[in-house]
């Protein structure tokens, strides 16, 4: 089997997907994190490899960037890869003075500014979730490993360089946590689907201070980050 966007076999992922954006992030992960992992996908360079972690069979690829991307590939590897458990594992901008550069996200919810919801034809407004179970499993390895961290709500934004200024201002005024652009495609996604997905994300940036994480930093709080998915990988594959 493939899809056009995939081409590995059925069979080829493990029962949880680890998905941070960059295909090259992906790769790292498998050549440092992952026991004879092996390359099962590389259409449009989205890196997709499955190995193991402490003896549990585990995968990573790549989202791609918004929700588009991230839509594509969650759906297919949950509906025709058999994929049970998606971690996004990803960057945020935090939208709060109180979530510091290097803090863990940890995505309850994930409110949106794009139409993903519209294919649904719901007679309403729909409150993408993360799973409840994968969350309690990374609260618990957010502890194990000591990262700050903050269990709320995201926008997962349609836009990175939005035309309106003040657009950070009413999802602050709402108490949401952090902007990034992925995690209400996937919620939505796994909702349809009944399959089970968390976003985690680590702070590079502060829209409230204007800090940034230094390069050299995104490294280390990266590794805290995969610590954190992949204990809740261990936990709730095996
Ligand atoms: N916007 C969207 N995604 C992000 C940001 C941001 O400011 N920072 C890190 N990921």
């Amino acid at each position: 089997m493939s899809t056009p966007h995939n081409s590995a076999a059925a069979g080829d992922f493990a029962k949880t997907v680890l998905m941070p954006g960059d295909p090259l992030r992906a790769q790292f992960i498998a050549e440092n994190f992952l026991k004879d992992a092996r390359l099962v996908n590389n259409v449009r360079g989205i890196h997709g490899y499955t190995g193991t972690y402490d003896g549990v069979p585990v995968s990573v690829m790549a989202s791609g960037m918004g929700m588009p991307s991230m839509g594509i590939y969650s759906y297919e590897l949950y509906s025709m890869y058999g994929v049970e458990n998606i971690l996004r594992i990803g960057s945020a901008g935090s939208l709060s003075a109180d979530v510091k550069l290097r803090d863990v996200i940890l995505g309850m919810g994930a409110c949106t500014n794009s139409n993903f919801a519209a294919q649904y034809k719901l007679s309403g407004v729909f409150a993408p979730i993360a799973s409840y179970d994968l969350l309690r499993l990374a609260v618990d390895a957010a502890d194990g490993v000591g990262a700050r961290w903050h269990v709320g709500n995201l926008i997962s934004s349609d836009t990175f360089y939005s035309d309106d200024d003040g657009e950070n201002a009413g999802w602050m005024k709402m108490g949401v946590l952090g902007i990034e652009m992925e995690a209400a495609a996937l919620y939505m996604t796994a909702a349809r689907l009944k399959k089970r997905a968390l976003a985690i994300c680590t702070v590079s940036d502060n829209l409230v201070t204007g800090e940034a994480l230094p390069a050299l930093d995104r490294q280390t709080t990266f590794t805290q980050m995969m610590e954190i998915a992949l204990r809740v990988a261990v936990k709730c594959n095996g």
